[in-house]
């Protein structure tokens, strides 16, 4: 893949990846992101077939199995592209190709790199047309993004995912800003499971976060069975356009 060879060439010199000018052209964009060790990348999946080829050529074999298990083509090119464009960051990061990256799951499914003398934290969130990573070399991370033009019972879901004090300040919100309000909240909240990586076996009524969008995203509230919660922090990843999305970072000690 021509643009993977030029973001490796780019990390070769030890300067921070720019997606700006030619690398993966209209791709993948830089989102700044209050924490100087952690950089945060925002990807377009609707690329044209050239691009999904590009990217299908990095998968590993048991990536390309579960893109055929899709039905819809539509997800089979989400996922290629999103993992495409995983590996190829990864890659530049480690200075090597990205097919040759090996991931390793952990538990819960939360990726990692296997078989690397110096592996990098990273994690990735995808919802409609958009991917979101998150990597790091000192910080363990959890990012999750989601889409806001669906059609949800956002009061029904956050009655039965949020606390109730999430969802006391959740009607506070009139419409229609709840809703904006109500995905807000919901990655902060999958953040958090992603960046401990139990995912939705850490129940998420189990711990609460602001649930306002224009307040700071912070863990409140945790239940003693959640000792792990108050290692992280929360920020926002501004994405723009119909989409909202969270980075969680271990605190430093
Ligand atoms: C992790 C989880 C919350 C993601 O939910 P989601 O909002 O649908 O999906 P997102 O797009 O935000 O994230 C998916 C990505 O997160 C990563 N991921 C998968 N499992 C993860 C975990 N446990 N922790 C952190 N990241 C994880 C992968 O990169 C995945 O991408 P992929 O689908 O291309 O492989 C959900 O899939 C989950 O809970 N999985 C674990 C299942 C589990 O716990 N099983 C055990 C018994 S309950």
């Amino acid at each position: 893949m021509e643009t993977c060879a030029r973001v490796s060439e780019l990390a070769a010199t030890g300067k921070p990846i720019d997606a700006t000018g030619e690398l993966l052209p209209g791709a993948i964009q830089r989102i700044p992101l209050a924490h100087p060790a952690i950089e945060v990348w925002l990807a377009r999946l609707d690329l044209d077939a050239r691009q999904v080829g590009q990217c299908a050529n990095l998968l590993s074999r048991d990536e390309q199995l579960r893109a055929e298990r899709y039905h819809f083509e539509r997800d089979r090119r989400r996922f290629t592209v999103t993992r495409g464009i995983l590996r190829t960051l990864l890659g530049a990061h480690l200075e090597m190709a990205p097919a040759a990256i090996t991931f390793g799951y952990a538990e819960n499914g939360k990726p990692f790199i296997a078989d690397h003398a110096s592996p990098i934290h990273f994690n990735a969130s995808h919802a409609h047309e958009r991917a979101l990573y998150a990597i790091s070399k000192s910080c363990a991370l959890g990012v999750d993004i989601e889409y806001l033009n669906r059609d949800i019972d956002t009061n029904g879901l956050a009655r039965r995912f949020f606390s109730p004090r999430e969802c006391a300040g959740l009607k506070l919100i009139p419409e229609p800003a709840r809703k904006r309000a109500f995905f807000a909240c919901w990655t902060r909240k999958e953040a958090v499971i992603k960046a401990t990586g139990e995912g939705l076996a850490l129940p998420l009524d189990q711990f609460e976060v602001t649930a306002a969008p224009d307040t700071a995203p912070q863990i409140l509230d945790f239940t003693a069975a959640t000792q792990q919660i108050p290692g992280w922090i929360l920020y926002t990843a501004d994405v723009g356009g119909d989409y909202v999305a969270t980075v969680a970072a271990r605190r430093r000690k």
